[in-house]
């Protein structure tokens, strides 16, 4: 795989060396920053810090992780020009907001397309979804890894429980075409915004809705300016771990291979507990009672999929068929 990464970056013309020359220099430490929109209670905000912890106990003086949680350093309307610039190191956005390089990891956002969390892991660890780490090569951007946070849950300040429900209400929405069309397919309107100011704009009532795994919509305090949150489960919001190919490659090889060690186990990690942090956000918010959380019968959720399943014929072009075969396939546990 990292054969394969280094010949993508080759091949899209980046200088390798160079970048992260002075910070290699012998007697310093290689700074790497890594910032994120999320709380550190959360499965991507938990995964930064296991890195940082094992790059000190591994690579001791040699490499320093910093993490920025919490849109603290960067937001995630910038944080990927920030990326490209060198101001940052590491990121995980969420699969969502990488439209703007590549439109196929659009696949991602796709409303029920993946039955479930394993369905997504499954496409994620086959060789289709492993290609698309390399996907945005030609923009200086390589993946590192996939991490999970979990489905995606609607909440609003009236009851989902059937798509007529959701008629005319604005939900905030993460930068993508697809979630803006997902929305418009049930007659809803939707708002872009950045993920640091979801909790203000609910509360406020510029939108009226929004969709969020359980640990955001914990761990932001979401569930308390929303009254009602229907477990939908109609998506997925998953990360892709990125660098910036010049600073990585510029780190020296010996170094990197040990980071890419710790990535793999710190990805192993992350993806154990998301679904367990997850499933501990929503009892948690069950026992608030700030909000009322809306099971959806098997005809109910029937009838959102068929409102929204026409979205995917929409961006069938833009992904590819081949991604789009392969992520259905992904909903069976053996490959044919
Ligand atoms: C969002 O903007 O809703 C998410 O991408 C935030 C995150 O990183 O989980």
């Amino acid at each position: 795989m990292l054969k394969t990464l280094l010949a993508a970056c080759l091949a899209a013309g980046l200088t390798l060396p160079g970048a992260v020359a002075q910070a290699a220099k012998a007697d310093e430490p290689i700074v790497i920053r890594f910032a994120h929109v999320v709380t550190d209670d959360t499965p991507k905000g938990q995964g930064a810090l296991l890195l940082q912890k094992l790059v000190a106990e591994r690579l001791g003086d040699r490499v320093k992780v910093e993490v920025h949680a919490n849109s603290s350093l960067v937001g995630d309307a910038e944080e990927l020009a920030a990326l490209q610039r060198g101001d940052v190191h590491l990121l995980a956005p969420s699969l969502a907001k990488f439209e703007q390089y590549t439109p196929k990891l659009k696949v991602f956002d796709l409303p029920f397309l993946f039955d479930d969390l394993a369905a997504v892991d499954r496409f994620q660890q086959r060789p289709t979804g492993r290609d698309l780490l390399l996907s945005m090569s030609q923009h200086g951007i390589i993946g590192l890894a996939y991490w999970h946070n979990g489905m995606k849950q609607l909440s609003a300040n009236r009851p989902l429980q059937q798509p007529a429900d959701a008629r005319e209400l604005s939900f905030r929405i993460q930068s993508s075409k697809v979630l803006e069309a997902q929305f418009a397919a049930v007659g809803a309107r939707s708002v872009k915004l950045p993920f640091a100011e979801v909790r203000s704009a609910l509360q406020g009532g510029k939108v009226q809705g929004a969709e969020n795994p359980w640990s955001n919509l914990y761990s932001q305090q979401l569930y308390q300016v929303q009254p009602y949150i229907s477990e939908t489960n109609h998506g997925v919001l998953d990360y892709m771990l990125v660098s910036n190919a010049r600073f990585w490659y510029g780190i020296p090889h010996e170094i990197r291979s040990e980071l890419e060690a710790i990535i793999d186990e710190v990805t192993y990690a992350v993806n154990q507990q998301a679904a367990r942090l997850n499933a501990a956000d929503r009892e948690r918010i069950a026992a608030s009672g700030k909000s009322r959380i809306i099971a959806l019968s098997d005809a109910e959720r029937a009838a959102w999929r068929e409102a929204m399943q026409p979205v995917w014929q929409q961006f069938e072009g833009e992904i590819g068929a081949t991604v789009l075969r392969a992520a259905k396939a992904a909903n069976r546990s053996a490959q044919n």
